[in-house]
């Protein structure tokens, strides 16, 4: 006990003197892009031709394509998962996002993710969207182990002038913060490029004696404000042409535009001689919405459902990572993963020990991507349970179980639609930034990783239905590896020890389920009381006790 404090005291410091830990390799630079509501077919690799990615699709192709990757179905739970390494249902993130003005954000008894890396010797940065509260200081990203913060903290805004408006309130006002000021400087400056700029800017000015932790929670492809939802520079719009609905043109301009930015960031790794030590992972924080609140004209396609849904098409997301350190040109993987996997993954990969993490749900993958025929070390994922919407769903093997859906079932369907006329821009992915860093694969054994990444639906098409599932009358189940686009229901022909099974693994995890922490919106955080920002408006009030006693 006491020899483990003393290390756990001891251990950080020699890192951050040495910038050396664990085995005397040095500790990577963790660089993690956050995409926002882009959908399983809004990347190359997926087997899209409207849309063009190539450095993304070039990262990939160089690293490990996380095939079963799974995230939440929203923004808030999703981030939340992320930065605790925890299912929402342990600390109240499980029922939807934090709504603008709302008083409450995520509990201030968590140890998020750079707090943790900070302890092994990193500095970490915050760069882009936050929406884990604000209502008061101590819930922003500088309070919570970032040592700077340069982006937004509720859930949208325009790309433009930076204004958010919020989604049923008259409420519009600034939500970008260079640390916790109000920028106004920037106004005409579009958020993808702003953002990336910032994050070169960071990565230049990184003095490499510490090893550096970027969060880069781009806002892109998010819609932005309802008067002018889909937004790009208009030289980038005319590059898409060739994609006839307007929307889905706009939209590939905002994918094109992130892919942009993740070229620039790689690049400014390589210029500042930290690439070759550097982890970068691409996730998406949840399937597209391409219906309904807040659509965009991202597609999931042939995934059932969409963002916010407990379907595949809201959980199983985009995600890639690429580092020399583990084993180069692992291609496509299919084992599970979940965004709570990534605090203890990183942190092994930083030189910790997961058992300093205590009682999370993640589990570390970092053996399994540095060591090829080690095991898979996850084979279970609660999706979540809500109990307000009033549903559940948990993943346990190949097979997948669901009570219960949300709005009603009206979003229940198969959106999107399949590939376009056009062909693979291979020669895109071939003469990306990434690849020219990187090195690039023959264009062959691209399509032939890529093949192996495309999702197929066999036999009919995924809106044909084999047999149906309305899970608001009853349960449904699935066996994901022979339909992941959930069209067989088989609760009805299923071993019933399975489906006891499962019904039993949920019951304990709703056993530990603490209530959803939402609030109502509050006129006092309304943007006109504030000079027209988005600000802390409960800055005034104490803390409660237990909040301040952390350590
Ligand atoms: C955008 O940022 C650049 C710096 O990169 C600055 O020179 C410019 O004035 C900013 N504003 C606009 C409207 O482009
Ligand atoms: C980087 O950090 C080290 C250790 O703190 C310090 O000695 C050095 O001067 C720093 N370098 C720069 C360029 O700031
Ligand atoms: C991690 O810590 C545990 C408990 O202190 C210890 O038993 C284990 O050997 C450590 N693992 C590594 C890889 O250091
Ligand atoms: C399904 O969900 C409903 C509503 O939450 C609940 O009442 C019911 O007990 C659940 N069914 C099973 C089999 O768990
Ligand atoms: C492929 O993408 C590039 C941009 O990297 C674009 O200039 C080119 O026109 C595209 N080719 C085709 C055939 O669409
Ligand atoms: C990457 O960095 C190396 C070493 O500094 C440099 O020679 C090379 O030109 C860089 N690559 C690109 C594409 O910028
Ligand atoms: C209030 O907002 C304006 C921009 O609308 C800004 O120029 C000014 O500095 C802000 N005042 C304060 C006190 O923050």
């Amino acid at each position: 006990m006491f020899v483990r404090l003393i290390m756990r005291t001891i251990f950080p410091f020699l890192c951050a003197i040495a910038g050396t830990c664990a085995g005397g390799s040095k500790q990577p630079h963790v660089i993690f892009i956050l995409s926002d509501d882009q959908g399983w077919s809004d990347v190359g690799f997926h087997g899209s031709n409207d849309v063009w990615t190539p450095n993304i699709d070039a990262l990939a192709y160089n690293g490990i394509i996380l095939n079963s990757h799974y995230s939440e179905n929203l923004c808030t739970p999703s981030r939340a998962a992320l930065l605790t390494g925890k299912y929402p249902i342990r600390n109240g993130m499980q029922h939807n996002v934090i709504a603008d003005a709302a008083p409450w954000g995520l509990p201030l008894t968590e140890k998020l993710l750079p707090e943790r890396l900070n302890e092994l010797g990193y500095k970490s940065h915050a760069i882009g969207k936050w929406h884990l509260g604000y209502f008061k200081r101590q819930y922003t990203p500088t309070f919570r182990g970032f040592a700077t913060h340069f982006g937004s903290w509720s859930s949208h805004q325009d790309y433009f002038n930076h204004r958010m408006q919020a989604a049923f309130l008259e409420y519009e006002g600034l939500d970008l913060r260079d640390n916790m000021e109000p920028d106004w400087s920037e106004s005409g400056n579009y958020t993808t490029r702003l953002l990336t700029e910032k994050a070169e800017k960071l990565i230049s000015n990184h003095n490499v004696t510490k090893p550096l932790f970027l969060y880069l929670a781009h806002l892109a492809p998010h819609a932005g404000n309802f008067d002018y939802p889909l937004q790009a520079p208009p030289e980038t719009v005319k590059m898409f042409a060739h994609v006839k609905p307007i929307e889905r043109r706009v939209y590939a301009a905002m994918l094109w535009e992130l892919d942009q930015s993740v070229g620039r960031i790689v690049k400014a790794l390589n210029d500042s001689g930290m690439l070759q030590d550097s982890i970068i992972a691409f996730v998406s924080d949840n399937g597209a919405p391409t219906t309904g609140l807040y659509r965009n004209g991202g597609n999931n396609w042939p995934l059932k459902g969409e963002k916010s849904t407990p379907w595949e098409g809201a959980l199983r997301t985009v995600a890639a990572v690429w580092s020399q350190r583990i084993s180069p040109n692992r291609g496509v993987m299919n084992h599970l993963m979940h965004l709570a996997d990534w605090m203890p993954t990183l942190y092994v990969a930083g030189g910790g020990n997961v058992s300093d993490l205590g009682e999370i749900d993640g589990v570390s993958h970092w053996d399994f991507f540095a060591r090829p025929g080690a095991e898979a070390p996850r084979n279970e994922i609660l999706h979540n349970i809500d109990e307000i919407t009033r549903y559940s769903a948990i993943r346990m093997g190949s097979y997948k179980y669901v009570n219960g859906t949300t709005f009603f079932g009206y979003l229940d369907g198969w959106y999107g639609s399949k590939n376009s006329a056009e062909d693979y821009n291979v020669t895109a992915v071939l003469g990306s930034t990434v690849a020219a860093i990187l090195g690039s694969r023959s264009e062959k054994s691209i399509l032939r990783l890529r093949s192996r990444a495309v999702v197929n639906c066999p036999a009919k098409e995924p809106g044909e239905i084999f047999s149906p599932c309305d899970p608001s009358k009853g349960p449904c189940l699935f066996n994901l590896e022979k339909d992941p686009c959930e069209r067989n229901n088989l609760y009805g022909s299923a071993d019933r020890n399975l489906i006891e099974r499962m019904e039993r693994r949920l019951s304990e995890f709703e056993a530990a389920r603490v209530p959803a922490g939402n609030e109502r919106p509050e006129g006092a955080g309304d943007p006109r009381f504030h000079n027209h920002t988005w600000t802390c408006w409960r800055d005034d009030e104490e803390l409660p006790l237990f909040a301040s006693l952390r350590f």
